[in-house]
């Protein structure tokens, strides 16, 4: 662990860490469940951010009751003490203010309720100290104006990084609650890729190539093979190495729903347990996020139904009639490349040996990564990649001679698994 992540560790109540280890390994489960959720109706990239859902349902678990509260807390499989649960969330909401160098994280969680309702005073006081979140009472009765508003909000909680989160279609005069989730991430490579190295390779979609923009990278990187879920784990840190982002790539080129599907049978801290520095050559592509969906379909499926039907009981949010959410609405924002000048001194002293029992490892298929933050022991995100970014030649960009040499030697290398691993 290197000096900053253990700083960071010591300026959290380390009692309350070890405290909810157990509880924070279940709430993973509900990670892998979203993920699985939203990438199973959906082809594409997708990406969700468990963390930032699940304080926003926590939001409102504290003012729901009887069902509604019930199907809520399994879904995120939160103890039923709520100190214990509010304590849990804390945490990921801390992991959502990022401030290190090198990686931008911003987040806004917010809460739109119709001015049809009248909101209950103390449930107000409760987000305000608990979750750092407000309430915001909208006139749904003016589509124009709600949106202005709820767009506006989010693109200042975001610095204009996320400029709008809701359309007119989203707004209707008979919402009655509106959840919304913005992030943006953006972290640069502990290892930074070499941007003449990246070239047009193939990526395996349905068994068809899609030529991408595939980067390299050589370096002794935290690497397995994982045989239960037939993947190849690797690390990628950012920099300062308090958040990385975990891969997972199938063995199989059409693996990746298998993969999504095994994934509660062995759960991310496992996986990280098992990685060891191995030397590396990783081909991996670029790619950008922009996802948005409105979650409501996705928690029905994992058994949140109530919230959103007109039995929903939230009377401890509302003095009088309980009103149900009308949408759930999560936006990402995240982009993948080299990164940069300023992580390219970090590249030099990653230059090792070429020994024999390296590892290949080339990301041209469907695959699956989380990003973690170190620090907490808490996914941010989790997504899986299916449509990474096309090649092009920007124009001025002379096409170095480089790659095409360092191509040839390839003869297309099969996946290599690393034997010691493997057993
Ligand atoms: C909601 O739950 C509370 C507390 O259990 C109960 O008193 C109330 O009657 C319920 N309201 C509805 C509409 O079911
Ligand atoms: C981030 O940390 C630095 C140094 O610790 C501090 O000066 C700065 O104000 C912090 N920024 C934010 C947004 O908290
Ligand atoms: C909401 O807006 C409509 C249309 O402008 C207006 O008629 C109504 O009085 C407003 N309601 C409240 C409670 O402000
Ligand atoms: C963001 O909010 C701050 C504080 O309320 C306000 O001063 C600022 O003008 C807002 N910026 C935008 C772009 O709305």
């Amino acid at each position: 662990m290197t000096p900053v992540s253990v700083l960071m560790l010591l300026a959290l109540p380390l009692g309350l860490l070890a405290n909810y280890e157990k509880p924070m390994s279940r709430l993973n489960f509900f990670d892998i469940d979203l993920l699985r959720y939203c990438a199973e109706d959906r082809k594409g990239n997708v990406m969700v951010s468990p963390a930032s859902i699940k304080a926003t349902l926590a939001m409102v678990l504290e003012g729901a009751h009887g069902n509604t509260e019930s199907e809520i807390r399994n879904a995120l499989r939160l103890s039923p003490k709520k100190g214990e649960f509010r304590e849990q969330l804390n945490l990921f909401l801390q992991g959502l203010k990022s401030n290190v160098s090198g990686v931008v994280i911003q987040n806004a969680n917010s809460i739109f309720v119709s001015n049809k309702f009248t909101l209950n005073k103390d449930y107000e006081v409760q987000l305000k100290n608990v979750y750092l979140s407000e309430v915001f009472k909208v006139n749904f009765s003016r589509p124009e104006y709600s949106l202005k508003l709820i767009n506006g909000w989010v693109a200042n909680k975001t610095n204009g990084l996320i400029p709008s989160i809701v359309d007119a279609s989203n707004v209707e005069p008979s919402t009655q609650i509106l959840l919304t989730n913005a992030l943006y991430f953006k972290g640069l490579w502990q290892h930074s890729f070499d941007a003449t190295l990246t070239s047009s390779r193939c990526f395996y979609d349905h068994g068809e190539c899609k030529k991408v923009a595939m980067m390299d990278l050589r370096g002794m990187l935290n690497y397995a093979y994982i045989d239960e879920l037939r993947a190849h784990a690797l690390e990628l840190p950012y920099q300062g190495e308090r958040y990385s982002m975990i891969l997972l790539v199938p063995l199989d080129r059409d693996g990746c729903a298998p993969l999504i599907r095994d994934l509660p049978y062995k759960n991310i801290d496992q996986v990280i347990a098992l990685l060891e520095p191995s030397d590396v050559q990783l081909s991996f592509p670029k790619f950008v996020i922009d996802y948005s969906e409105d979650m409501v379909n996705p928690l029905k499926n994992m058994r949140v139904m109530d919230l959103f039907t007109s039995s929903s009981n939230l009377s401890g949010i509302f003095e009088s009639e309980s009103p149900y959410i009308s949408n759930m609405f999560h936006k990402v924002h995240m982009s993948v490349d080299e990164q940069g000048t300023e992580a390219a001194a970090a590249t030099a002293a990653m230059v090792v040996p070429l020994i024999e029992n390296g590892v290949t490892l080339r990301v041209d298929r469907p695959f699956v990564f989380f990003i973690r933050d170190n620090a907490l022991g808490v996914v941010l995100f989790a997504g899986r990649i299916e449509d990474p970014t096309p090649f092009v030649v920007k124009e001025g960009d002379v096409p170095a001679p480089a790659p095409p040499a360092k191509e040839k030697p390839k003869e297309e290398p099969k996946l290599q698994t690393k034997p010691q691993a493997a057993h």
